[in-house]
């Protein structure tokens, strides 16, 4: 922290869809948890002076700057929340370090394993004086995925033997969607494997307590070419109207890998932007030796639960309601069986952040955390690429699930 004690001066570079989802996050967290620093929302960036003005007033920022270096370089901050597309991660990040402030950057950390690997190495400096830097998987913060983590850590699932991961979504089934930041590999470093296969990987890590060792992946692009992008550029974007102007897909619109991880379970993943009618459909199945757990985002305040060691008789999968102040985060929110959404991850997230940054503590996932989940999505590229079973690279040693 700095020297203003217990006020945590935040600046966020990005106010669109992660802006606007970390904006409610920031807002709303001393309101919810008791927490030893209090945050303030000091600065937003963006690059189009009336849009970023607009944004600040709406999501209740103090000022804005349409210069992320001026952001990063300010006396006035003390952490600096990266919400661009990857592209702009890396440098974003490094400035932002070097100047000692703390920082929170989305996923996936970067576009490639050497820029991932450039920012958890000046994290690893950065930290020697005291600086923090965490990377947004937030579902992670989900309190039934973190009850998750709790049961397979208690034993309840036993010895883990299978893992069966799924992110599903649709928003570009439809040929004539536009050619936005995601679907160009310079900007967004991979498609569907580094925008959702990467929260898989992560959640089933975090969740196992396993790391990925190695890959045999599928990847496809459905869609070569599409309409040049009209105005926003975010998931519900439109084309432009002029029919015959197209550029290149230059990521994979679908992955499907298979996976061993290191305590000896098989795993399975499949991120794709092709599952017609699959919004955001994510879902972690694990089969153990004493059990079963199952969570599916679309009923994210549940969790399924089979416990094999009881008799086979009243043996079957039971549904937990998870909302009980005893789970993780619930007792911040509400009464029992008064549900929370989406965005509570990112307040939790945000919670975590601070009282790591308030306490000296180490956040996670780190920077080394999220440079194991990119040498995964590099396995995985260079395995779909040689149709070859491949090794992950082993990532540094701080690097946990
Ligand atoms: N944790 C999650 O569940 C989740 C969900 C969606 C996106 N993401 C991640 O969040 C990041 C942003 O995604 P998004 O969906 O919010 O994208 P978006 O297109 O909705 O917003 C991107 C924002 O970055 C701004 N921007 C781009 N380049 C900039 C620059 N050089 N300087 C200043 N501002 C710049 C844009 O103006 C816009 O405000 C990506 O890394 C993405 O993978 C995470």
């Amino acid at each position: 922290m700095s020297s203003h004690d217990s006020i945590l001066r935040v600046g966020m570079v990005g106010y669109a869809f992660m802006g606007a989802a970390h904006s409610q996050a920031w807002r709303t967290v001393n309101r919810v948890f008791d927490l030893p620093a209090r945050v303030r929302m000091a600065l937003v960036c963006g690059r189009d002076e009336p849009k970023v003005a607009e944004a600040a007033d709406r999501l209740g920022w103090d000022g804005y700057t349409t210069d992320w270096r001026r952001l990063v370089e300010s006396d006035e901050i003390d952490v600096v929340d990266i919400c661009t597309p990857g592209d702009s991660h890396r440098e974003i990040a490094l400035a932002a370090l070097a100047a000692g402030k703390h920082v929170l950057c989305e996923k996936p950390l970067a576009n490639s394993v050497a820029e991932a690997r450039e920012m958890t190495e000046a994290a690893a400096r950065a930290r020697e004086s005291g600086v923090r830097a965490m990377c947004g998987f937030n579902y992670r913060r989900v309190p039934a995925v973190a009850l998750m983590r709790q049961l397979v850590a208690d034993g309840r699932i036993g010895e883990i033997r299978h893992v069966r991961a799924t992110y599903l979504q649709d928003w570009i089934v439809d040929p004539q969607f536009p050619l936005v930041w995601r679907l160009q590999k310079d900007r967004a470093g991979s498609g569907a494997l580094g925008d959702i296969g990467a929260h898989i990987i992560d959640l089933t890590q975090y969740v196992t307590g396993q790391l990925v060792t190695g890959v045999s992946a599928l990847t496809e692009t459905f869609v070569r070419q599409r309409p040049l992008v009209a105005g926003s550029s975010g998931l519900a974007a439109q084309a432009d109207g002029n029919g015959s102007a197209t550029g290149q897909v230059t990521v994979d619109d679908a992955a499907v890998f298979v996976a061993r991880l290191d305590g000896g379970a098989l795993a399975t993943y499949e991120a794709t932007r092709f599952a017609t009618g699959r919004k955001n459909a994510l879902r972690v199945e694990i089969n153990g030796s004493r059990g079963s757990v199952v969570f599916d985002l679309e009923r994210l305040n549940e969790l399924e639960f089979l416990d094999a060691t009881r008799p086979a008789a009243e043996q079957g999968f039971s549904r937990i309601l998870v909302t009980e102040p005893d789970h993780p985060y619930l007792g911040a929110w509400w009464p029992p069986g008064h549900i929370i959404g989406y965005e509570h991850s990112f307040t939790h997230q945000a919670r975590d952040f601070v009282e790591a940054v308030a306490t000296g503590a180490d956040p996670a996932p780190s920077f080394a955390d999220a440079l194991q989940v990119q040498l995964v999505l590099d396995a995985v590229t260079r395995s779909a690429e040689r149709a070859a079973w491949t090794e992950v690279e082993p990532a540094l040693a701080e690097a946990s699930a």
